[in-house]
């Protein structure tokens, strides 16, 4: 397993580019199930929960070209397949996005159940419930999703909760239903959108995206197209964090500040001056040490999940105390020990971390736990005197391409020792 070592090195500064969103382009690859022509792909970040998708779908016989660095091309019209087996579901939950797709185009899937991980239970059944009200006949046995269907049927779905990845299953599904589907209580995540304007561009008819009521009429079929990913607004903060953390001072571009509201409004709050265009975000700490925020995650668009370790890492070294309290999952303070090992001040109270900041953090060998935590402790590492030694980063490169080299041109002394 490798690992990397991180020498605390001062303040980023320089600039940095954004890659494709992760999680809008593994739903938009799932997507491709649903197309009887060939699709395009651009901005496709290069991360292992991409190869594994496309590994995915290779297994299920769809043709698969890399056309250039980030141009993937899909011919879906060859499945034969229409399994997920437990192998790759175990190594990445989103598998679970070929369910809706799948059943709608090819009239039966099984997928393996993701069951646990290390941020809680993380259940399916809203995906579920969703298909069996559009009419599809599942069973949920020996470890499987097995579900049959003729065409499905458009239905009014109330989610019980907000969830990301089931309403783009159920939102791909009902693109091939016949009538009209609404989703109501639908998650407004700006990668909810980029699916459903991938979905339009071959087809589709999907309005609503972005609010909570999702309105899809079912269409025979779809055919081909080309779209670019969008850019990927976890990786831009967490770079933002990397500047806010060591003082410093950075301009991350090819990225979307629209989809960074309540993150940039967090930074400005932690003192940081904050600048942006079109496509740039800027951030300037003019030297200060940040202050300590208080933060509340929940769906978009308050402050997300996926942004909640990075905050804990900046807070460790801010000035006052922040209040970290994490609503969306039931287990996602993993990195709050290994931030301890490395000298922070939390107590974690129920599902809220209380942490004091402390003026400097020491190096430790420490251990990710998944893959935003591995992210918080690579941003607090940069913010100590001496080595840190993270393990197990399989984690990040899941979901940060080339953190190493975006980082390193940012200043930060990082590098990676096969295991
Ligand atoms: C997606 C993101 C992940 C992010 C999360 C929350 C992808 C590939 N992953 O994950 O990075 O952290 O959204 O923003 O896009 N739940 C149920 N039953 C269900 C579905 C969900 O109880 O059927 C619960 C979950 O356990 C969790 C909450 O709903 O507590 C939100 O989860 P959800 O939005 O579904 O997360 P994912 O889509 O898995």
């Amino acid at each position: 397993m490798d690992k990397l070592v991180i020498t605390g090195n001062g303040p980023l500064s320089g600039e940095v580019r954004i890659s494709g969103a992760k999680n809008a382009a593994l739903p938009i690859l799932a997507a491709t199930l649903l197309a009887s022509d060939r699709v395009v792909i651009g901005n496709m970040p290069h991360l292992q929960d991409v190869t594994t998708t496309i590994a995915l779908l290779g297994q299920m016989g769809a043709d698969i070209t890399v056309t250039d660095r980030m141009h993937l091309e899909v011919n879906a019209s060859t499945v034969t397949s229409c399994e997920a087996p437990y192998e790759l579901v175990k190594t990445m939950r989103a598998s679970i996005l070929v369910l809706g797709p799948t059943l709608a185009r090819f009239g039966e899937v099984a997928v393996s159940l993701p069951g646990g991980c290390a941020i809680g239970s993380r259940p399916v059944n809203l995906h579920i419930d969703g298909l069996r009200a559009m009419g599809a006949d599942i069973e949920v046995e020996n470890g499987f999703i097995r579900a049959k269907t003729d065409r499905l049927k458009g239905a009014t779905l109330v989610l019980d909760m907000v969830t990301v990845t089931g309403t783009e299953n159920l939102m791909m599904a009902a693109t091939l239903a016949d009538g009209i589907t609404v989703i109501e209580n639908a998650a407004r995540e700006p990668e909810v959108v980029d699916l459903a304007n991938f979905l339009n561009a071959m087809g589709a008819k999907v309005s609503g995206a972005g609010s909570d009521t999702i309105t899809i009429e079912g269409v025979e079929s779809l055919g081909g197209g080309s779209y670019d990913v969008m850019p990927d607004r976890i990786e831009t903060g967490t770079f933002l964090v990397g500047a806010a953390i060591t003082r410093g001072k950075i301009k991350v571009r090819d990225t979307d500040p629209e989809s960074l509201d309540a993150v940039l409004q967090k930074l400005r709050e932690a003192g940081a001056v904050i600048e942006t265009g079109d496509d740039w975000i800027s951030l300037d700490m003019e030297g200060r040490r940040p202050k300590a925020v208080d933060i509340h995650t929940a769906p978009y668009p308050a402050f997300p999940t996926d942004m909640q370790a990075q905050f804990c890492a900046m807070n460790a070294v801010a000035e006052g105390v922040g209040m970290v309290t994490e609503n969306v999952f039931e287990n996602r303070f993993m990195h709050i020990n290994e931030l301890q090992r490395m000298g922070a001040d939390i107590t974690v109270e129920g599902k809220t971390a209380v942490i004091r900041g402390i003026e400097r953090l020491t190096g430790a060998p420490v251990m990710a736990t998944d893959l935003r935590a591995s992210a918080g402790l690579v941003l607090a590492a940069l913010a100590t005197d001496n080595d840190t030694l993270v393990d197990r980063i399989y984690h990040i490169d899941r979901g940060y391409q080339n953190i190493e080299e975006k980082l390193e041109g940012l200043g930060a002394r990082i590098k990676r020792i096969a295991g």
